[in-house]
């Protein structure tokens, strides 16, 4: 342990809890101090899995005795709010899993006790950090791809039952929200970080396979504040496994596709002036949870830029005021559906 390190605690020892452990602890501006997980052995577990770190079965029980300045939360989205606004309360910053709530009003009231206490709320997105998500931003910011007309993206993933079965929140309206939250959050949250906030949308929305109260598949058409026309698709119905994650970009002088199953490979870029480097490999992985495959796991460049950002106080990633607007998007997404 160093003493000028950024100090962390994290809440939550499921798939990704588990990531954030694990780049806590190699990441050398960093100390992990503590964990908590309802789930006792889940909890000791890992605690045991690192040098027998000091974990916690109950959350207030950590946050009234950790010295950490930073908490994690990794728990199901239906607790991100009251876990986030007893953190700040009680004088930690956060860095909060996303989608960083399930309701504007929530998110609204999470930026205003951290404005309140002056404390941090980060909101993870990793995916802001895959190298074709660079690439493509530094095009877009360069004016490279001329008025981008449209774009399409889709979400063709597979998730089988026992995804939903095994879990005591997934597949809940009322913990996981719907598909749009979970898996195309990740995806949303680009398209509004490049096109703007979205200002209408139509959608249609179904449960074709799975016994869950939340949708597995949905289309939309949807205007962004920028003008350009959008079509997103996303499913968890896939047959077998996961196919594809993209994002396709039309604009007046530049056409991309970012594609792959994850948004991890450049499948085509044919953009006027803005070649792509040619010794440039694509190699971004996914999340690996056994059973089944999330995006980017991408958790060490955020977790390293927020250290990096402390030691120096410098702004510049996802906090409160812009992981909101994925939340709004969904919303406005959501409300312009034509039920089954
Ligand atoms: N950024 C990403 O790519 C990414 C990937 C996976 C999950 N996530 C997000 O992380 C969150 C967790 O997802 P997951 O897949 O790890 O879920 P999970 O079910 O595997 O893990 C959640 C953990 O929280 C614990 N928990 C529940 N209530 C608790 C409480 N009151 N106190 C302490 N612990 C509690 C559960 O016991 C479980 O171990 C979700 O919001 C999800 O969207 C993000």
């Amino acid at each position: 342990m160093n003493s000028n390190n950024l100090k962390f605690a994290v809440v939550g020892c499921g798939n990704i809890g588990k990531r954030h452990v694990a780049v806590l602890d190699k990441e050398s501006g960093a100390d992990l101090v503590a964990i908590c997980d309802v789930d006792d052995r889940k909890a000791k577990d890992l605690s045991d899995l690192y040098s027998n770190l000091e974990y916690y079965t109950d959350y207030d029980d950590m946050l009234n005795n950790t010295n950490a300045e930073v908490v994690s939360i990794a728990t199901p989205h239906g607790l991100h709010k009251e876990m986030a606004i007893q953190a700040l309360n009680k004088g930690f910053h956060v860095l909060v899993e996303k989608p960083m709530a399930l309701t504007e009003e929530d998110c609204l009231e999470m930026i205003k006790v951290a404005d309140e206490k002056r404390l941090k709320l980060y909101v993870v997105k990793q995916n802001r950090y895959n190298k074709p998500i660079f690439y493509t931003k530094k095009a877009l910011d360069e004016g490279k791809l001329g008025k981008v007309f449209m774009v399409q993206c889709n979400v063709m993933w597979n998730r089988h039952q026992e995804y939903y079965e095994d879990s005591e929140w997934r597949g809940l309206k009322s913990f996981e929200g719907g598909a749009l939250y979970t898996q195309v959050s990740h995806f949303i949250d680009l398209l509004i970080w490049w096109f703007g906030d979205v200002v209408d949308a139509k959608s249609f929305i179904r449960t074709f396979n799975h016994n869950i109260e939340i949708e597995d598949a949905g289309v939309s058409s949807i205007e962004f504040e920028s003008g350009v026309l959008g079509s997103l698709l996303w499913t968890t119905c896939v047959y077998n496994k996961n196919y594809e994650g993209s994002i396709t970009i039309i604009g007046e002088k530049g056409t991309i596709k970012i594609g792959g199953k994850y948004l991890n490979n450049i499948e085509f870029w044919d953009v006027q002036s803005f070649p792509l480097p040619e010794d440039e490999v694509f190699e971004d992985e996914p999340n690996n949870y056994g059973k089944y495959q999330g995006t980017s796991s991408n958790h060490d460049k955020l977790i390293n830029e927020i250290v990096t950002n402390f030691a120096s106080k410098r702004n510049g990633l996802v906090e409160g005021t812009e992981g909101i607007k994925s939340i709004n998007a969904i919303k406005k997404i959501y409300n312009r559906t034509f039920l089954q």
